[in-house]
């Protein structure tokens, strides 16, 4: 509210005009005066008062319509009305009332009276001033809160994104070189690391083809390539040998089951549990009769009986520096004979059951470059 109170009177007499401005320019009101409806509603617009004086008969625009229009208006409905009539009629107060009067005067007006009226709807229009202005400051604040609140989830959003993209290098990077290590063991003897490109998604596929679930499934791909770390373990003069292994020898080899294990032991990474074991059980047999330790059957956890399958599909139809690769017939025949004995028969069907995945890992992950390596007798591992 400004520091002198605006009030503005409406009448189409000109002697109530001046009789209501004799009374209230000594009390320090700053006085606008109109002598009709459109006059009153073009100086409100203009320069809004803070009470209002409001004649009710009047030519054209009359009292009631120019209340129900500053009460429909949402910048001016807060401005108090006062109604000034001679008619004392109860169905005019009401019907003001329902325009939006907030009180009314009656002709003549007193002083007294005119003073206390307009006082006490300027304390009403203070208070409305007041509550106006703290609801608009609540709803800047609100504004900003929820313009903090969008900048706050985009930037979250943004680091988030930021970290995820950290963590997959993380994880790319540590993949990568549980790969390379991999592939180094693999090198150790006869493989070019192509037969862990393909173990693995042949282990994958047997794997979903059994049902396993899309996390299990990711740990094996990743897992399965570790199956043969431990051959880092074995003597060049064994794993090397170009002739067939001796009994002690063939011991010895055996070993790179177990040692892949220690190598893997102790990690809190699931990936890398998953290839601890595959790399202690991928040369387990249904029958017993596998090694390092002779389990059977269910014995023999579900991964080392999947990776069993796969490994041996894969050194069948690989080619060696020692051996050319067997049909895909042929170690399909192979396969469907061990079944029950040497292999799982459920994972047996498994495999078959993905043949088609399985030919398309083949065709997709080709043997590349001869291994540089000395040939081997018989089927290494198998
Ligand atoms: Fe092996």
């Amino acid at each position: 509210m400004p520091i002198k109170p605006r009030v503005l009177a409406v009448d189409d007499e000109e002697r109530n005009l001046r009789l209501m401005e004799a009374m209230l320019l000594p009390l320090g009101y700053e006085f606008f005066r109109a002598q009709s409806g459109e006059e009153a509603l073009d100086i409100v617009r203009e320069t809004p008062p803070d009470v209002v004086l409001l004649d009710i008969m009047m030519p054209g625009v009359n009292g009631f319509e120019v209340a129900r229009r500053l009460k429909a208006n949402e910048e001016t409905r807060i401005i108090p009305i006062i109604m000034v009539t001679a008619l004392k009629e109860l169905d005019d107060r009401v019907k003001a009332l329902d325009a939006g009067a907030d009180d009314f005067l009656t002709k003549p007006v007193e002083k007294v009276e005119l003073k206390a009226r307009v006082a006490s709807s300027l304390k009403i229009k203070a208070y409305n001033d007041h509550m106006r202005s703290h609801q608009r400051d609540l709803e800047v604040n609100q504004r900003n809160l929820e313009a903090h609140q969008k900048d706050l989830e985009e930037e979250i959003a943004c680091r988030t994104k930021e970290l995820k993209k950290a963590y997959e290098r993380v994880k790319d990077a540590s993949l990568d070189t549980i790969h390379r290590l991999s592939r180094a063991a693999e090198y150790k003897d006869e493989h070019t690391g192509d037969h862990i490109q393909r173990m693995s998604r042949y282990s994958v596929a047997i794997a979903r083809e059994i049902g396993l679930g899309q996390k299990i499934l990711d740990s094996i791909l990743y897992a399965a390539p570790m199956h043969d770390i431990g051959k880092i373990g074995i003597p060049d003069r064994i794993l090397l040998k170009p002739r067939r292994l001796e009994p002690e020898e063939w011991e010895i080899m055996k070993r790179h089951t177990v040692i892949g294990a220690q190598i893997l032991q102790g990690s809190d990474v699931g990936y890398i549990k998953l290839a601890e074991v595959i790399a202690m059980t991928h040369h387990e047999r249904w029958d017993g009769n596998g090694y390092p330790t002779g389990l059977c059957e269910k014995q023999i956890p579900l991964v080392g009986r999947i990776s069993a399958v796969a490994d041996v599909f894969d050194a069948l139809t690989s080619r060696r520096p020692y051996k050319e690769p067997i049909s895909v017939q042929d170690s399909f025949a192979i396969i469907a004979e061990g079944r029950g004995l040497r292999f799982d028969p459920y994972v047996v069907d498994a495999f078959f059951a993905a043949k088609t995945e399985i030919l398309s890992i083949k065709e997709k992950f080709p043997d590349s470059s001869p291994s540089l390596f000395v040939e081997m007798v018989g089927l290494p591992n198998c």
